[in-house]
């Protein structure tokens, strides 16, 4: 059985003293914890240092937001793969849908980034999801398989069984429109199939695939308790100690 994988996207809030305040409150309710999801939390990169420290001796794990392609260099306001590692990073996103509609990151791009990521031993969680526009053009699976295609691009089995996928329809992020668990439980399907054609049926069955976009505390049980939704990637929600942890007990009760 796939692991489910709870995964916090602070997106460019909380400053240091926020985000102190914000983990404790998080371990103060995870005391009675008993491991029964992974959890994450991604800070901005500036408190990701002292969120390192504060998440000692919890179930909390570390993530970035973001990285740079590059391993080092002249490349001003950039953060490399070697640094977040250095911290203690374990997660890095990639590929998120604001990184590709306000950054214009391609898929090519998150796929350099992918393969940085993977070569330093962390885990991407990489993003893909349809606008409103190509859903309502009917055209969901069309851009999901390309975008799956594109940030796998020359990957092997050794390196794709390592990543996670965040599906994340665009039209459900901060809009508090979720996908309904079938909506998003169908494409979930279909990126397995895909990842599953390209690869193999084994590798498929054990990847971790996260839903994302208006997950909260009142629709993750039943978002969660779908057959190919291993996790979330939440937003808004993980700002919340209350909320984000509903979802992650949300989450140890559909693992059940
Ligand atoms: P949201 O964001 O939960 O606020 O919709 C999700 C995300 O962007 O990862």
């Amino acid at each position: 059985m796939r692991r489910k994988l709870i995964a916090g996207n602070w997106k460019m809030n909380k400053d240091i003293f926020e985000a102190g305040t914000l983990i404790e409150e998080l371990k103060t309710r995870l005391k009675d914890f008993r491991n029964e999801v992974d959890i994450v939390i991604c800070p901005p990169f500036t408190s990701l240092v002292v969120a390192k420290s504060l998440i000692k001796g919890s179930p909390i794990k570390l993530g970035a937001q973001n990285v740079s392609p590059q391993d080092d260099g002249a490349f001003t306001g950039e953060v490399s793969v070697k640094m977040v590692k250095a911290i203690g990073c374990e997660y890095v996103i990639l590929g998120h849908s604001e990184r590709r509609q306000f950054f214009k990151e391609t898929d090519e791009l998150i796929n350099a980034k992918l393969k940085k990521v993977l070569a330093a031993g962390l885990t991407p969680i990489v993003c893909i999801g349809e606008t409103l526009e190509e859903r309502e053009h009917g055209i969901t699976d069309k851009v999901i398989t390309t975008q799956v295609k594109g940030v796998l691009h020359e990957l092997v089995s050794s390196e794709v069984e390592k990543l996670v996928i965040a599906y994340e329809p665009v039209w459900a992020i901060g809009t508090g429109k979720n996908a309904t668990p079938e909506q998003a439980n169908e494409v979930h399907r279909l990126i397995r199939k895909l990842v599953g054609q390209i690869y193999s049926w084994n590798i498929a069955e054990k990847l971790i695939i996260q839903y994302g976009g208006s997950m909260n505390a009142q629709n993750a049980g039943s978002l969660l308790s779908q057959s190919d939704i291993d996790g979330g990637l939440i937003g808004g929600a993980s700002l919340k100690a209350d909320a984000f942890v509903t979802i992650i007990q949300a989450g140890a009760e559909a693992s059940k």
